[in-house]
């Protein structure tokens, strides 16, 4: 063993080099851009801020490894060479076990590997099936995995196919699709297919605030409720629920990691069914940082062993890769090849050959929308910052870090004072609950959460992102939909972006504004109430609270 010297401080992973700097901005200044965008904090430039928390989705710092892919990055229209990297990099990291069996094939591309047999055997040509990412002939024959440039746009390619399949074969049906928690995009595209979106997680445990503020483990608040989730299957009947959606980590729901067990159990129940369960996986990675640190029998596997036994449990997925630190831009689609996706919505002749193949009909969608399959709406050197980004949400020490930030944030907030703080912090934000911090006064009508992300730009210039009452659209709900809605909103973390100075400087602004909470206006909507996720698009206006 190699001598300690312990400190009571962790030792820092990375440091930055290039500086970006910010303009200094009044009140009165950002005041006026507020009213001139109509209060949509969507519409508020960037280049006025002080801290972005709005998303933490594409905003990653990427780095120095790659900032240099950029450059291997091959532009062709066909089979460009990233498209086996990236491929084999998604083989890699959720169907290899680990980094022991990686083939890491980016690293001939790195090393500018000209041994043409070779490149052929172990990248152009190679042979893949039976997974979720099928290579060569396979891939051509039975298309399983669609590259395409983000989250929302694959789990349109998916509902619109899957909708008109179920159109086809049930003429005027409609459906529900549960999750432990939809993101608004993933609401929007169901809602537009026709379907009723569920989200069934817990929230009394969500709301539990744990002794000083610190649970010792963390106790996996964005599980599905699994009670829930066979009693709507039993009271809609299985076959009006077409697919099971599982969001990894549970954005909507605070950010909160899912455990494997409930992963297992979900999967349990979905094929007791016969649903196939489709995950939502902008946030793997750190779902899996999470089960390593708080799931009994995970604490010696890597980040990468437990994203394969992960993956093992979905028949699809849907992704984002602009989150957990991957890249600037970049998503996947992909089913399991023959599995029970593949199954419940080809058509099959009576001989059991195949009539139609989803897969096909997903290319089909995917070609006409977003380019070809070799690189569906993404550029060459955004697909191999994709691929080195991929591998490093593996390391360790950097989503350490990272949940790191959050936590800080999470208790600091707490540590202020500052009511409704949801604890633990999620691995990509933190978040707070809206009812709490206004002690239960402001109705649901008020959009009161929206007040006060607009107060935090028109104060602080510090810009978050309202995921409750106004966004989630509470006032077109059903009863039971409205109960699912967490009033909360979220401050998102990127990549090594942000410092301390700036988690301090939000702590401080969140803290006056919790002391002044009384002044903080209620917002209504004057353009756009209806609108097919209404937040990016809407006009708002602030009322003082009194009014009410
Ligand atoms: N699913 C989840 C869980 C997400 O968080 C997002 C995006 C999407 C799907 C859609 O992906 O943006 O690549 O089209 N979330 C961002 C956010 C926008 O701020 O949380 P996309």
């Amino acid at each position: 063993m190699s001598k300690q010297y312990p400190l009571n401080v962790p030792a820092p992973h990375h440091f930055t080099y290039a500086v970006r700097d910010l303009p200094e901005v009044t009140v009165e200044q950002r005041e006026r851009a507020l009213q001139a965008t109509h209060y949509n904090e969507f519409a508020f430039p960037s280049g006025m801020l002080t801290v972005d928390m709005l998303s933490d989705s594409g905003t990653t710092a990427m780095t120095n490894h790659q900032w240099a892919s950029l450059f291997l990055g091959d532009e062709a229209y066909g089979r460009n060479t990233g498209y086996y990297v990236l491929l084999d990099t998604f083989r890699d990291i959720f169907e290899r076990g680990g980094e022991k069996n990686w083939k890491k094939i980016i690293d001939l591309v790195r090393t500018d590997c000209r041994d043409v047999e070779k490149m052929m055997d172990e990248v152009y040509l190679c042979e893949y099936e039976g997974g979720l990412f099928n290579g060569g002939a396979a891939q051509m024959e039975r298309p399983n995995a669609f590259i395409i440039q983000q989250g929302r746009a694959a789990e349109s390619v998916l509902m619109e196919i899957v909708r008109n399949i179920l159109a086809k074969r049930h003429p005027g049906k409609k459906f529900t699709i549960p999750s432990n928690g939809h993101f608004d995009t993933t609401e929007g595209n169901i809602k537009q297919m026709g379907s009723i979106p569920r989200n069934l997680y817990n929230k009394t445990l969500l709301w539990e605030v744990p002794e000083g503020g610190r649970y010792e483990k963390n106790p996996f608040k964005g599980n599905m409720d699994i009670e829930k989730l066979e009693q709507l299957i039993t009271s809609v009947g299985p076959e009006n629920v077409p697919l099971i959606f599982t969001c990894i980590t549970n954005n909507p729901v605070c950010g909160q990691a899912v455990s494997m067990g409930n992963l297992k159990e979900i999967n349990r129940v979905a094929h007791k069914y016969n649903i196939p369960l489709v995950f939502d996986t902008a946030r793997w990675a750190e779902n899996a940082y999470f089960i390593k640190m708080n799931e009994e029998g995970y604490a010696d596997k890597s980040i990468a062993e437990i994203a394969t036994e992960m993956f093992s449990y979905c028949d699809a997925f849907t992704m984002s890769a602009k989150k957990d630190g991957h890249a600037n831009m970049g998503g996947m689609l992909a089913f399991r090849d023959k599995g029970l996706f593949w199954k419940n919505f080809s058509d099959f002749n009576e001989d059991g050959t195949v009539k139609t193949d989803v897969g096909v009909l997903l290319k089909v969608k995917q070609i006409s929308c977003y380019g070809n399959d070799s690189y569906g709406g993404m550029s060459g050197r955004d697909i191999m910052a994709l691929a080195v980004g991929l591998y490093e949400s593996c390391d360790f020490n950097y989503m350490n870090e990272r949940v790191a930030q959050c936590n800080y944030l999470a208790e600091g907030f707490y540590d202020a004072g500052v009511k409704g703080v949801v604890l633990p912090a999620g691995g990509h934000a933190v978040y707070i609950n809206m009812d709490e911090f206004f002690d239960g006064k402001r109705g649901h009508d008020t959009f009161a959460g929206e007040g006060f992300s607009l107060e935090l730009i028109r104060r602080y210039g510090i810009r978050v992102s309202e995921l409750g009452d106004y966004s989630m659209e509470y006032d077109l709900k059903t009863p039971e939909q409205q109960a699912e809605v967490c009033n909360v909103v979220r401050f998102a973390i990127d990549r090594s972006r942000l410092t301390k100075e700036h988690l301090d400087y939000v702590i401080a602004a969140v803290k006056a504004l919790y002391e002044d909470r009384e002044n903080i206006p209620n917002m209504r909507i004057v353009w756009g109430h209806n609108l097919p996720m209404r937040h990016f698009h809407a006009f708002l206006e602030p009322y003082p609270n009194e009014e009410k």
